[in-house]
């Protein structure tokens, strides 16, 4: 059924994109991500440009991939042509990365009022710039850039086709949007009409859709009626790393999975946990597990007792006691399927720089807003 996806040298079978999310997509989660589905792209946390460029300790921690992680992708945020140029550079030469993915879709309040994340795209030309330079620098490892971003600003002022075509002329590999504006945040449906116009718009490189996919149907529904070439999964994936089976399944012409028993789930916490413990250390790896754990037990009814003990975990052996005591043979209700999970905030009025709509045509990157960052 799914004819897969090309990204300049890569091919990926089925088309889907494991989203980059701060604090989400490390090593560990991107490993079990994988495991469950094989064959596509799973993009790590975000890197800020400027940091990665002085050889921020933190960054480079946030580098790790796996000895079989290919190919490795990476997201970077920057707003200055030459840091992101050095940047690609180093993420190439220093990590072995194959896969860059610029972000112009972060919505916090302290980076678009200093006219970074979303508030870029609406500098065209320091937009084309930065891409460029990116572009560049990728070109000459043979290393795709792709170009991640929102629908604009808000409904008054849409950047998604300026930006696709800007990410086209400069030779982006494919690009991706998430379709809803910054001032929607996470709040609502995305739009997925903006993907189909996107779509329409952006002929020469593959268009990826993202947002609200939840199930493995809502991938193949949203191609379907956008026409777009492949599928971006962030929050639907969140304690449900299996969705990416499911993916599989479907755009092989199959079915998804029934949503596991908590037996099962309870195995795929586990597993997680000791892959986080393995790059943090066991304190700090349950500490980075507790929101996890939230996200894989939610709508399975383990009671309070439980769900509180999972908010404290300190430890393997205390996550595999609470655990125990829960029923394994418990089932995920149907009308706890779809819940949300993750980011829900929104909306909030954008606040960009005073001046900031005059300077279309200006190249000049903003003062300050690469500060150390993380969210889309
Ligand atoms: C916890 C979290 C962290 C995120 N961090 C990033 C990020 O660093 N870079 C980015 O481009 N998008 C980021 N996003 C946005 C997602 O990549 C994605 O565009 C968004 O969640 C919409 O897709 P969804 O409806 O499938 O979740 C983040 C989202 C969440 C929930």
């Amino acid at each position: 059924m799914s004819a897969g996806l090309r990204i300049g040298p890569l091919a990926l079978d089925p088309p889907v994109v494991l989203a980059p999310m701060a604090g989400v997509t490390t090593r560990a989660f991107r490993r079990l991500c994988r495991q469950f589905g094989p064959g596509g792209l799973y993009v790590s946390e975000m890197l800020t440009a400027r940091a990665l460029v002085e050889g921020n300790e933190r960054t480079a921690r946030m580098l790790r991939f796996d000895d079989d992680e290919r190919p490795r992708s990476a997201q970077l945020y920057g707003v200055a042509p030459g840091t992101v140029g050095e940047a690609t550079r180093r993420l190439i030469g220093d990590f072995g990365v194959e896969h860059v993915d610029l972000n112009f879709g972060c919505p916090a309040p302290k980076v678009t009022a200093k006219g970074g994340g979303a508030a870029l795209p609406v500098r065209r030309r320091l937009l084309a710039d930065v891409i460029a330079a990116a572009v560049r620098a990728g070109a000459a490892e043979g290393v795709p850039v792709t170009v991640k971003f929102r629908r604009g600003i808000d409904e008054t002022l849409l950047t998604a086709v300026s930006t696709g075509l800007i990410a086209e002329a400069e030779g982006a590999a494919c690009v991706a949007l998430h379709a809803r504006t910054a001032e929607q945040r996470y709040a609502g449906d995305a739009d997925w009409a903006a993907i189909a116009e996107l779509k329409a718009a952006v002929t020469t490189i593959p268009v990826l859709g993202n947002g609200d996919i939840w199930e493995a149907a809502d991938a193949v529904r949203m191609m379907a009626e956008t026409g777009c070439d492949g599928v971006v999964i962030g929050r639907g994936c969140l304690g449900r790393p299996w969705l990416f089976a499911d993916l599989g399944a479907v755009f092989a012409g199959g079915e998804a999975a029934p949503p596991p028993a908590f037996g099962v789930v309870a195995g795929v916490m586990v597993r997680h946990a000791e892959l986080l413990t393995e790059d943090e250390g066991e304190y700090s790896g349950l500490c980075s597990f507790r929101r996890h754990a939230a996200w894989y037990t939610q709508g399975y009814a383990i009671g309070a007792d439980t769900r509180r003990a999972l908010g404290t975990v300190a430890s393997l052996a205390e996550l595999a006691t609470v655990l125990d005591a829960a029923d394994p043979a418990l089932a995920l209700p149907p009308e706890a399927v779809r819940m949300r999970r993750g980011h829900t905030d929104g909306p909030r009025p954008v606040r960009l720089p005073d001046g900031w709509l005059r300077l279309v045509d200006d190249p000049t990157p903003p003062v300050g807003a690469e500060i150390l960052i993380s969210g889309g």
